[in-house]
């Protein structure tokens, strides 16, 4: 008989907010969730910002379930007072959400810390430089031909950092520098802000993510969920492990 799999100490996974049936899995969530948890999403204004929530929230409780191998449905989400989201009464996870345009994200680690971001590539391109590269990152990314890929993983790269340690914009992205030596994505990088890891890599339809962890290695890339189970990595991205 062949032994289980052990369940993973970090789990990323995503979910392509165009994909079908994205508003019905939204609206199956909604029902479920605690009134706390429904509470956190009526807040958002824009419809489409619930559903981003919601799906956040899913892919959440699903990456959870998955680490301590019970059902979604039994576990629930809160957020700290400064917006970190934890799981209800599981101490030893820590959990990230992120949410942008198309994707929606969520990051689980057991007995470690775990920030998550993500965002469209063009949206970061019209930032200024002077809304969250320090001097030495200009100067890094200026020594090359423009890379606007690489940029905006620092923008991801630097939100995952401020998630993880539930800073969040508080920290002051200019503050939070970091290194990836590497060209190719994934970009292995790191920062003195925070004693973690942290990885950068691209989505389909020109998106960067980014996912930190304080111990162990950050995932090469997310495992893509639908509500009917896991679906293949685009080309580009990391071959994921699968997700029950
Ligand atoms: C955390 C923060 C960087 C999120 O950035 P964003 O680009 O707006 O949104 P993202 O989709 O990337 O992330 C949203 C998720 O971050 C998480 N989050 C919010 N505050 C967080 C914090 N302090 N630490 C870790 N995670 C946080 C939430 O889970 C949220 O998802 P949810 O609302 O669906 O639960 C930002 O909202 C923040 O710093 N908030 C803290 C409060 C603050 O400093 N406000 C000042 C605003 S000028």
């Amino acid at each position: 008989m062949t032994p289980a799999a052990a369940p993973p100490r970090v789990l990323l996974l995503a979910h392509d907010l165009h994909s079908p049936g994205t508003e019905e899995l939204a609206h199956t969530v909604s029902e479920v969730l605690a009134p706390a948890e429904r509470e956190h999403v009526l807040r958002k204004r824009l419809a489409a910002d619930r559903t981003r929530t919601l799906i956040g929230r899913w892919l959440a409780r699903r990456a959870a379930a998955r680490i301590v191998g019970a059902p979604w449905t039994t576990l629930c989400t809160g957020q700290r007072l400064g917006g970190q989201p934890y799981v209800v009464g599981r101490p030893q996870l820590s959990l990230s959400i992120a949410h942008s345009g198309r994707y929606a994200l969520a990051a689980v680690a057991l007995g470690a810390r775990v920030g998550v971001d993500t965002e469209q590539v063009a949206r970061v391109t019209r930032l200024p430089d002077d809304a969250f590269l320090g001097p030495g990152e200009r100067a890094a990314l200026h020594a090359v031909p423009q890379d606007e890929e690489r940029r905006a993983a620092l923008w991801v790269l630097k939100e995952a950092a401020a998630k993880l340690t539930g800073q969040g914009l508080r920290a002051g992205l200019r503050s939070i520098g970091f290194e990836c030596p590497g060209t190719r994505f994934p970009l292995v990088a790191r920062t003195p802000y925070a004693a973690a890891q942290f990885r950068a890599f691209r989505l389909p339809g020109g998106y960067v993510a980014a996912v930190g962890v304080s111990a162990g290695e950050p995932p090469r890339g997310p495992v893509f969920v639908t509500p009917t189970g896991p679906v293949p990595a685009d080309r580009g991205t990391a071959r994921p492990p699968s997700v029950k």
